[in-house]
This record gives C-alpha cells, structure tokens and sequence, in this order.
C-alpha cells in the first residue's frame, strides 16, 4: 500500500477553505469511488490490477488519509502563501495561478518543483492545497513501487485534491504510465487480462493537481516533465531573507533571540531555511546551557563554531571534500566518482546536497573534464593561492 499522509486544510483557515470548497464547480467526471468503480471493474478478470487490488487499495488510502501525520518540522511549516519568505518569483507565479484557478473554479495546474533539498518544496505543496481548499495527500515515489499503489491513491483523490510526490524522479516506470492519462485527461486506465486477450478499461477519476517535487529535475522523463503545467525552480535564500525564517522559527519555538543573532544564523544556513531552522535548535541548546538569556551574535557564533558549522556556513563534509580536492588533486578537475570514492560520500549526495551551494558560492566549478576548486574555496580554507594546479595527482586508494 502506498505511503501516504494527508493534510486538510487548518482550522484556523476554515472560512476561507469552506467558501472556496463551497464555490467549487461538480468535477466533469464523476467521482470514482466504490459505487462507481463496481460495475466497471465487475469485467475485470485477470490482469495485473484486479478490482479487488484497486478498491483496497482505494479503501487503504482513504484509511491512511484520516492520519495526519505530524513531522517535527511541521509545527515550523508556514501555512499561507503570504507567510512563506522568499522566493519572490515563485510566489508571484504561485500568487496568479491560484487566483486564476479560483475564479474559473477549476484545480490548479500541475506543478513540479525542483531544487536542492531543504528549501521549502514540501511546504509551498502544502500551502497551495491551504490556498485552495483542498486536501493534500503526501507520498514519495519510492512507495509506490505497483501500480496499485498509485491508482489506489488516485481514485481515493476528491475534486481538486493536491497529490504531492516527493522524489518524483525515482517513479518507476509503470507508475509513471498511468499517471500520464491521470494527469492529462483525468482518467485511469487499467489493463485487464493478459497477453493476446489483454483489453484497456478507464475509469475517470476527479481532476486533481500533482504537485511533483524533485532535487534532480534532469532525471525526469520527458514525457513526464512536459505534463506539468508550472515548472518551477526553488533557489537559494539569501542572508536576509533567512533572517526573518529564523526570527519567525525562534518565535514558534519560544526562544528569545537578538535580530543580529537570527542573521548570524542565517549567514551560516547555506542558503537553505532547514538547516536555518536545524542550527537555531543547537544554538538554543547551547545558549539555554551555558548563559541564560537571548541568542546574541556572539552567542551564535560561538555555538556554530563548537558545532563545526564555519563563517561561510560549510560544514565538516563540505570542508573534507574541498581540502581533499586540493591535497590529493591539486584542486582538480576530479570526477564525481573519485571524489565520492576519496571522501567515502555517496556520489548522489555529493551531487544533490553537498556540491549546489558549493557551486552557488563560487568555491567549486564544474568543467566538462570534472570539478575545480577554486581560488576562493582555496583562500577559505588557508591554502595558498597559487598553488599551481600541476595535476600531481596523487594515486587513488
Ligand atoms: N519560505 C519559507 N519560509 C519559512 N520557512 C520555510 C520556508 N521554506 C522552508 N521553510 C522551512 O524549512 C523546512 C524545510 O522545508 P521543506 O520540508 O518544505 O523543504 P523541501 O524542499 O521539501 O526539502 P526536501 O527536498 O528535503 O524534501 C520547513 O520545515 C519549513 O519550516
Ligand atoms: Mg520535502
């Protein structure tokens, strides 16, 4: 059965929801639920998805959709487009979609959003449905390995509905063909029987809106990559746009800070408001440990320090990576493999976490021959400058 979780929209939010629940348009297809499914998938026998599959499937996601699930991070999530810092272009974009969607009553088109880990993908998903009115339901590709999995999720979605897939590059292949006529043309199809007597059933579904989430865009298909309506990238924040992410965290969490506190904390989150909020956390330990009081500056710097958390905001793995690019390769160029190999990283993760803030802060460069280190990474970490990239390349392993 799939993982999914679901929110519905905040109580908090609840008159604005039900009006915009309340004007919503009756979808063109009926829903697909039990009743409806009965008679059509009464003809299925054999095949790959029995009825049976699908319905418990359906059932299973219903039943899974009453637990909401309440991540940590959660509490720190904002919840209204006008609450979620940053990201100017992408909540102007979000900003008219959503109106245009409203006033012609109709869901909002697909989305996908792609960028590095940590900067908000999940929560933009979760506001929208809050915008909206709608539920979201949560899933990662990973989780739906069958193709039940998926179609079970998408005929338990009511009219409108936000599905988030997280991880959307790592859909398999079957997942990823029925999704194309969900998405296209609200509609399910299924395979009945096998080989030479093998026949195609649809069933409509409610339209709804996937929102895709993905730290490596290129790995989508394309067939995939061209049915989503937006196609938005999520950059890095700057200093002071997470200053105000960790004044608003510290207010949820109660923790008294000084603004030149948050912004200290800022300069060294990566760009990036989790590790913002991550690092808020282990300063408010430190600073609850060893003086009473608000985070000052100086408090901050000194717990970032204690946690090998440095000016530029890189950390132990980031410096490793770097100085082992320098020591043992003369500053490169250097595969991703050899490096992964040399600082005993996952290459996917050097790719995906490590390497983009790297690139954005100009410490790395990427060639066609490998990764370069550049003068100011060298100049950060106290090597000489100059030292000539003379390719002394010391052996691997
Ligand atoms: N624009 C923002 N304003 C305030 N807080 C934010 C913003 N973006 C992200 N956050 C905070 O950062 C945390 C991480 O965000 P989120 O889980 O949405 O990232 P993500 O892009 O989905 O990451 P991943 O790729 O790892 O799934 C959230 O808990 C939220 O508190
Ligand atoms: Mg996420």
């Amino acid at each position: 059965m799939a993982i999914v979780s679901s929110h519905t929209p905040d109580d908090s939010a609840k008159p604005k929801a039900a009006k915009t629940k309340a004007t919503r348009s009756k979808p063109s297809a009926p829903p697909a639920d039990a009743e409806t499914l009965q008679p059509l998938l009464s003809l299925v026998k054999g095949g790959d998805m029995q009825p049976e599959d699908i319905q418990a499937e359906s059932a299973g996601a219903a039943t899974d959709a009453a637990i909401t699930t309440t991540a940590p991070e959660d509490s720190l999530r904002p919840q209204r487009l006008q609450d979620y810092i940053g990201q100017a272009a992408l909540k102007e974009v979000l900003g008219i979609a959503i109106q245009a969607a409203q006033s012609r009553q109709e869901p909002l088109d697909h989305l996908l959003l792609y960028g590095p880990p940590g900067l908000g993908k999940t929560t933009m998903a979760l506001i929208l449905a809050e915008e909206m009115g709608v539920t979201c339901k949560i899933t990662t590709a990973p989780a739906l390995e069958r193709p039940r999995d998926i179609a079970g999720l998408l005929v338990s979605l009511k009219p409108g509905d936000v599905l988030f897939i997280d991880e959307i590059h790592r859909l398999p292949r079957v997942t990823e063909e029925i999704l194309y006529p969900a998405m296209e043309d609200s509609r399910l199809d299924i395979t009945i029987g096998k080989g030479q007597s093998a026949r195609t059933r649809s069933i409509p579904l409610c339209p709804f809106t996937l929102v895709g989430a993905t730290t490596r865009v290129g790995a989508l298909s394309s067939p995939l990559r061209d049915r989503f309506g937006l196609i938005q990238r999520l950059r890095f924040y700057e200093i002071d746009e997470l200053t105000p992410i960790v004044l608003r965290t510290a207010d949820v969490l109660k923790t008294p800070i000084e603004p030149a506190g948050a912004e200290e904390i800022a300069r060294r989150a990566r760009g990036t408001p989790r590790i913002a909020n991550r690092l808020l956390r282990r300063v408010r330990d430190y600073v609850e440990v060893k003086a009473a009081g608000a985070i000052t500056a100086t408090l901050a710097a000194e717990a970032l320090e204690l946690f090998n958390v440095d000016p530029c905001g890189l950390d132990w793995t980031d410096r490793r990576l770097l100085s082992v690019m320098v020591e043992n390769f003369g500053g490169g160029p250097v595969g991703l493999d050899t490096m992964a190999a040399s600082t005993g990283e996952d290459p996917q993760t050097i790719e995906e976490v490590y390497e983009p803030y790297l690139l954005q802060i100009g410490y790395l460069q990427r060639t066609p021959r490998g990764r370069m280190v550049t003068p100011a990474a060298r100049r950060h970490l106290g090597y000489d400058e100059a030292l000539p990239n003379d390719g002394s390349q010391m052996t691997l392993l």
